[in-house]
């Protein structure tokens, strides 16, 4: 939700907001510029002690390593997390602000945030992951110098995965009128949808902060955006104005409604297209504007069928979805919106139509990416309630904190139309808690009802079978890996399906395969899953998983043996894949590593082979013919080496150096075709795939030459010289033909020359022990990345080189907007 309190703006004059910096005199202004960081502990708020440095917001200070390459460290990703931290700013609250209403908008820290203004003590927030408000006006002195402190404290062992550390999300600082639009004060629902009318009802929550009653009217104008959130036209529909008395220091609410005629619909691409509207409310008093909120939001309708799933606008939507944690690879935890969009389209670009913000509240501008981009989020609050999985995760503050914070995401998120089912819960040891767990469960699905009656509640399951009673309290039927994971065989589907004749059902976890992209490991066993072991699909001394993708956690199962389990019991509404991206921390199977290996894409972007097999389902359309392994084998010559197609046709003839190595069919219930005894020798590998009998795609694979060259290209070559947006510059080995070098590990240094800089580097290698911040890094298996951003306030060229011994350099020019 946007919220633009224009008081100050009426005050200056529309030609003098023009001249004025982007946000410098909104009543929402972004305080992410000019803030000290200090790291250790001093009690008091205005003591200076020890070495601080300037930072910009959002900033993750644990990022930068070192990395922690000995103990215990691999679950939260083998960085130092833990510990106090101060962010301090020096704040100008301008004269005029004096009788304004003063808050701080803090969209995540992380994690245990105090903050101080002017040394006294405003108020706190432990859980990292949600959004929340201060108010600073009791405190804040209008016309003056004011100080801005803000403690954190992570704990140590806090978190399953790596937590991030600071202030990692947005701050804003929002001034306004004391009569407005309470926070997160406006609700929209849309009722009714059909293509010719919709409903649209809103509640507005307005706040007076003053000392006295006061009497406001509530007006708001309902707009169509453009695929960019922009507002198109006059309004499509205006709501009746509401005039109501609000007493002094309390809020009342207004409700109002609105038809809009033949509405453009929100779906999920690329099935449906992910158009929006913008609610736009004006509270004034005595003819005069005091206030205004910006409120976007989608007309869709949602229907959660127990016997074929998920319909959004009355057409059927097959979820297909993916896990992805928080975390933004080389950047950290620190949010950026080009990264998180990033990886959205490379998720996209693959098929998946959903995300599970898996295991808590993510950035708020992650849904409005969402939103914009038409993917459809299962948002989710918690991994622990009262039982913990870590020494101090949240079951440490669950009782006096939870109904809080699931109110808080509940609030801050319900206007978004990607949002379509809340998870209160993952995996949560309640499960093994009889009655008094799913008591416990009972009461949050409770409280997800009374703040929004519109969505369905779920609670992703790991232990909790049909005849347990937590799957009762729920209305949607979560499971993880109880379909087909090794562990859960026989699969649960089809006991949740009798259980429950009324409720869907979805994976919310299906797979956790692991694998290391392009890392291919032999034999290759003749199973379509199986859990790592040492010399089946697992390397403990190099600590790698075979990218032969057929490999998975213990509880966990092939993408293959997945949708079997889905295709055997097709009411299943869909999966959510554990996980879209690899991320810092859980390197289930090698701890001694700081990333995971689950992602169908590495921590650095670049696609594993199974984003292929994954494409290969979800792109039906797509003519695909995707060979692995690479065919750069010197040293097996005359061995084995097994030659696997992803591809979306039903069938295919192999040719090794032009020699057939047979043509074959799926059998139902398999979703690759494999030539497990093809001998290898150098030349090529082709494909030719069939689709019901006609020529579908094809694809072939060289053997590489020595590497010679390096290549590069940006994903795009044009960024806004604004600090924050940025360039992914990909970086590829080849041979003096442009084949890819598929084993390179030369190390590649990374320089940038005009007004940008090198934010950070990458290969994808979850053992990788370098900083982030990097210049220098060897390439992976071929592969390497570097992250450039401009300086902001500076356009020009910025030319990124990319230089190895031996090799031919690369070079990119972007240009800085
Ligand atoms: C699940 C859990 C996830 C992650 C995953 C695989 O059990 O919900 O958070 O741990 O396993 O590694």
């Amino acid at each position: 939700m946007k919220t633009h309190h224009i008081q100050r703006w009426l005050a200056v004059g529309a030609l003098a907001i023009a001249l004025l910096p982007v946000g410098a005199h909104a009543g929402r202004q972004s305080i992410n510029d000019g803030w000290r960081f200090q790291r250790g502990d001093s009690t008091a708020p205005g003591i200076e002690a020890g070495p601080q440095r300037a930072v910009t917001l959002p900033h993750d200070w644990a990022i930068e390593g070192p990395f922690l390459t000995s103990g215990p460290h691999g679950g939260m990703g083998r960085l130092t997390t833990w510990g106090p931290v101060w962010y301090r700013k020096d704040l100008a609250i301008p004269a005029g602000d004096k009788g304004q209403s003063i808050f701080i908008d803090i969209d995540g820290a992380m994690s245990h945030a105090s903050v101080w203004l002017n040394d006294k003590l405003v108020g706190s927030w432990p859980y990292g992951y949600n959004s929340f408000r201060l108010d600073l006006t009791p405190y804040a002195k209008a016309g003056g110098a004011n100080r801005l402190a803000i403690r954190l404290d992570n704990p140590p062992d806090s978190a399953r995965w790596y937590p991030g550390a600071g202030l990692y999300r947005n701050v804003w600082l929002t001034v306004s009128n004391p009569v407005h639009v309470a926070h997160w004060g406006t609700v929209v629902r849309t009722p009714e949808v059909s293509r010719e009318a919709a409903q649209v009802e809103l509640a507005v929550t307005v706040d007076n902060d003053g000392s006295s009653a006061a009497t406001a009217e509530i007006t708001t104008r309902l707009y169509a955006l453009d695929d960019d959130g922009k507002r198109t036209g006059d309004a499509v529909a205006t709501l009746p104005t509401q005039r109501v008395t609000v007493a002094a220091r309390s809020s009342a609410t207004v409700n109002a409604a609105a038809r809009v005629a033949q509405p453009r619909l929100w779906g999920p691409m690329p099935q449906q297209r992910p158009h929006r509207y913008l609610a736009v409310t004006t509270i004034s008093r005595d003819g005069k504007t005091v206030d205004s909120d910006e409120t976007p939001f989608g007309i869709r309708s949602l229907r959660f069928d127990a016997e074929r799933g998920l319909f959004v606008n009355g057409e059927k939507i097959m979820i297909n979805g993916v896990n992805n944690h928080h975390d933004l690879g080389a950047l950290g935890a620190a949010f950026n919106v080009r990264a998180a969009e990033r990886q959205l389209q490379i998720l996209q670009t693959m098929g998946a139509n959903a995300v599970r913000t898996s295991h808590n509240p993510p950035a708020p501008e992650l849904l409005e990416l969402t939103d914009r981009m038409g993917i459809l989020v299962l948002d989710e609050v918690f991994d622990s309630w009262e039982r913990k999985k870590t020494e101090q995760d949240f079951h440490q503050i669950f009782p006096e904190w939870h109904e809080r914070d699931l109110r808080a995401m509940l609030r801050r998120d319900r206007n978004h139309p990607s949002v379509i089912i809340w998870s209160v819960g993952n995996e949560v040891g309640e499960q093994y808690a009889g009655d008094a767990g799913a008591a416990l469960s009972a009461k949050l699905v409770e409280i997800a009802h009374r703040e929004d009656p519109t969505r369905p509640v779920t609670n992703a399951m790991n232990y909790a079978k049909a005849d347990m009673p937590m799957p009762a309290t729920l209305d949607i039927i979560g499971l993880n890996y109880q379909g087909a994971g090794i562990r859960a065989l026989p699969g649960q589907f089809p006991a949740f399906h009798q259980k429950f004749p009324d409720k869907m059902m979805v994976s919310t976890e299906s797979a956790s395969a692991l694998s290391s992209r392009g890392e291919y490991q032999f034999p290759v066993p003749g199973v379509n899953s199986a859990a790592v072991r040492p010399g089946v699909g697992g390397d403990p001394q190099r600590q790698h998983v075979s990218a032969y993708e057929l490999f998975a956690a213990d509880f966990g199962s092939s993408a293959d043996r997945s949708w079997a389990a889905q295709d055997q019991n097709p009411y299943v509404a869909g999966e959510f894949v554990w996980t879209g991206w690899d991320y810092l921390g859980e390197p289930t199977p090698y701890y001694g590593a700081r990333s995971s290996y689950s992602g169908i894409i590495d921590l650095a972007g670049f696609p594993k082979d199974r984003y292929y097999l994954y494409q290969s389902r979800w792109r039906p359309d797509l003519p695909l013919a995707h060979l692995l392994p690479h065919w750069s084998w010197p040293e097996r010559v005359g061995q084995v080496t097994p030659v696997h197609l992803f591809t979306s046709g039903d069938e295919a003839e192999l040719f090794v150096n032009g020699k057939s190595q047979g043509r074959i069919k799926k059998a139902p219930y398999e979703y690759r075709l494999r030539w497990d005894y093809v001998v290898y020798e150098p030349g090529e590998i082709s494909v030719v795939a069939y689709k019901d009998g006609k020529e579908w795609a094809r694809s072939s694979v060289k053997t590489a030459q020595a590497a010679a060259v390096l290549q590069a290209g940006a994903d795009r070559n044009v960024i806004a010289a604004d600090g924050r947006d940025l360039s992914f510059i990909s970086v590829r080995v080849t041979d003096a033909y442009g084949v890819t070098a598929p084993r390179a590990d030369q190390r590649i240094r990374f320089t940038v020359e005009g007004p940008g800089e090198l934010v950070a580097t990458d290969n994808g290698d979850p053992t990788n022990m370098e900083s982030f911040q990097s210049p220098e890094r060897a390439a992976f298996n071929g592969l390497c990345l570097a992250i450039v951003r401009a300086k902001p306030g500076q356009s020009g060229s910025i030319v990124v080189r990319a230089m190895a011994e031996g090799l031919t350099p690369a070079i990119v020019t972007l240009q800085a907007k």
